[in-house]
């Protein structure tokens, strides 16, 4: 969570640090600031809230400079208000430093280092900024202060730093938080992501935990914390500067709700050869054919699992489990020996999911990310690792990853059922063609959400989704897409399972929206319904063409039944945004959340 930008070049970095927060805002938006190196001072502008309010703060200022950082916040230490926003300084106000991250040893290294040193934030972060200018008094060179206060830090962290003696370079670092280098002509930056950085450069550097760059405007190197250089390939992502801007739509949201039909096409031109084969063995090279796979995701990920789950067991015949990554952490349960683990991340950067990945590792598991992120930690971390291709996902409300990740999951389940010999599959392609033809129809359904929003949850605040099997697991999608961008309450129950107590909340008019695209349970979820009508409730039916029923609001195009969940969830991702729209809430930034969770 928190996002950073440093920039050195010709550009006025105030518009490149501006801009590049704004893209990694997905990341927190409780406070931001800046600082620009001007010809004359250091110039350090934050304010509380999404960015807007910083570019509200500076509006009309001259704020001349071509070197500068910046920081977008997600809360941790210390309440959101403009003294915790970064950047903060040090005591003699030479250096100053924007963190994304944790430092978990930050009160010992103030009593052994700086104990008189007057903290004035609640913030860790302005003890390591501190600390650089303590080492630096001693007589140590920048670099050299900096790279030692680095050996001393424990935790998470991703930091820019500038002198105000030497402000024509930056240093940055990282450790367990995301940070790229963008390599531009005549021009370099650092940041959280490429997102922040594509408008000014497409050529980009990994770097890994416990790495170090130092930069001006021509020249950038990486070093390792004993400051060896270190060579780093070039690499470039194949999006562009519009994947990150929302063009003729009002959120982002919406615009990756309706890119989804593309992305499941581009995920198909990414896995199939010239003969229409699947052509994944050479990412999955030497992975063993496991007899148990775990699947370990969070929120929306861990929903793509449950479905990929039953995709799994029935396509590749291999019993599958899935769990949330924050329980997994400390359940130590009994593995069966030969297993495979299966991290599903949008972001690839999530901490509970990485935690498990460790874990798995020291045990010498075979480990395999699906992530829509190159390069993101857990997709190095991984043994093996598959790319969703989805492009950037801006909304802070996950969509087109959730239905990415469940479309690479039915590749990788052909991929296994074909090394296990199991003859007569479905022909994944084909069907994965149906499911972006039915995406592409229901794209132009957005009145019928609309209209269903207004009937069913004008002035409602909780409601439930039911359905059976698959749908259960969309059901879980979609009650919590309502409720993260809505804030309405909403439940995802198992049909059957509502008669064992949440019953008790149906009152007249509580909405219910009722998932209905599975024949073998169809009649079944209709009987559950019928139990919630005959106590108030008010069903709204999302069923499937061919055994759809008079009344039934929403009637879906046909798909394989194994692959509903990527037809059935855009209705309820549709209904979640029209109803957040209209309650006036901030679709694409919704209260309390950042997208990429990279704290336990
Ligand atoms: C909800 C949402 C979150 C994420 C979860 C895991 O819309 O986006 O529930 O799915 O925080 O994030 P990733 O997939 O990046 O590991």
């Amino acid at each position: 969570m928190c996002g950073i930008v440093g920039y050195i070049g010709e550009r006025e970095a105030k518009e490149v640090v501006i801009t590049g927060l704004k893209r990694l805002e997905y990341r927190g938006y409780d406070s931001s600031g800046i600082c620009i190196v001007g010809n004359q001072a250091i110039n350090i502008y934050k304010e509380k809230g999404k960015i807007k309010e910083l570019e509200n703060l500076i509006e009309g200022m001259e704020i001349e400079g071509t070197v500068g950082i910046g920081h977008t916040r997600w809360a941790t230490h210390g309440v959101p208000n403009q003294t915790n926003a970064h950047p903060h300084q040090s005591y003699s106000g030479r250096f100053t430093l924007v963190h994304n991250g944790i430092i978990e040893n930050y009160k010992e290294l103030k009593e052994t280092y700086v104990p008189n040193v007057e903290r004035l934030s609640e913030t860790d972060t302005e003890i390591v900024v501190h600390l650089v200018d303590h080492f630096s008094t001693q007589g140590l060179a920048t670099e050299e202060a900096f790279r030692k206060v680095l050996t001393l830090l424990e935790g998470s962290y991703a930091l820019a730093l500038v002198d105000a003696e030497e402000p024509k370079k930056l240093y940055a670092a990282k450790n367990k938080s995301p940070l790229l280098a963008g390599i531009g002509e005549g021009e370099n930056m650092v940041a959280s992501d490429a997102t922040a950085m594509i408008h000014v450069t497409n050529q980009f550097k990994e770097l890994k935990d416990e790495e170090y760059v130092v930069f001006d405007r021509n020249e950038l190197t990486i070093k390792n914390y004993a400051g060896e250089v270190l060579e780093r390939e070039v690499y470039s992502v194949d999006w562009d500067v519009s994947s990150v801007e929302t063009g003729q739509y009002e959120h982002f949201m919406l615009k990756e709700i309706d890119e989804q039909p593309s992305v499941i096409r581009n995920i198909i031109s990414k896995y199939q050869d010239e003969n229409g084969m699947l052509n994944i063995a050479e990412e999955l090279q030497g992975l063993p054919v496991p007899s148990r796979i775990y699947i370990v995701a969070a929120g929306t990920s861990y929903h793509a699992g449950l479905v990929g789950k039953t995709i799994l067991e029935k396509i590749a015949k291999i019993p599958t489990e899935v769990h949330i990554a924050s329980e997994y952490m400390y359940s130590e349960p009994l593995i069966e020996k030969n297993s495979l683990f299966i991290f599903i991340s949008q972001s690839g950067e999530t901490a509970d999911s990485r935690g498990v990945l460790k874990q798995i590792k020291e045990l010498g598991l075979p480990t395999l990310t699906i992530t829509n992120v190159q390069g993101s930690t857990l997709y190095r971390e991984a043994d093996y690792q598959l790319l969703t291709h989805a492009g950037p996902e801006i909304a802070v409300a996950s969509t087109k990853a959730y239905t990415a990740q469940i479309a690479v999951l039915s590749l990788f389940s052909i991929h296994l059922a074909e090394r296990n010999g199991i003859e007569g599959n479905i022909d994944m392609f084909h069907e994965l063609k149906m499911i972006s033809t039915a995406m592409e129809s229901l794209k132009d359904m957005k009145e019928k959400a609309k209209q269903i929003v207004d009937s069913y949850l004008t002035g409602k605040d909780k409601c439930f989704f039911i359905g059976r099997l698959q749908d259960f697991a969309v059901c879980l999608e979609g009650a919590l897409k309502l409720k993260e961008i809505s804030y309405i309450q909403a439940e995802g129950y198992a049909g059957g399972e509502l008669k064992h107590g949440p019953i008790a909340l149906i009152e007249d008019g509580t909405p219910v929206f009722v998932l209905l695209t599975d024949e073998k349970v169809a009649k079944n979820t209709r009987s559950n319904a019928q139990e919630v009508v005959a106590r108030g409730a008010n069903t709204c039916v999302i069923s499937t063409k061919g055994f759809e029923e008079e009344g039934d609001a929403w009637v879906l195009p046909k798909v394989h039944p194994l692959l509903t969940p990527l037809v059935s969830v855009i209705p309820t991702q549709l209904i979640s945004y029209y109803a957040a729209l209209q309650r006036g809430c901030d679709v694409d930034k919704p209260r309390n959340l950042a997208k990429s969770v990279t704290v336990e």
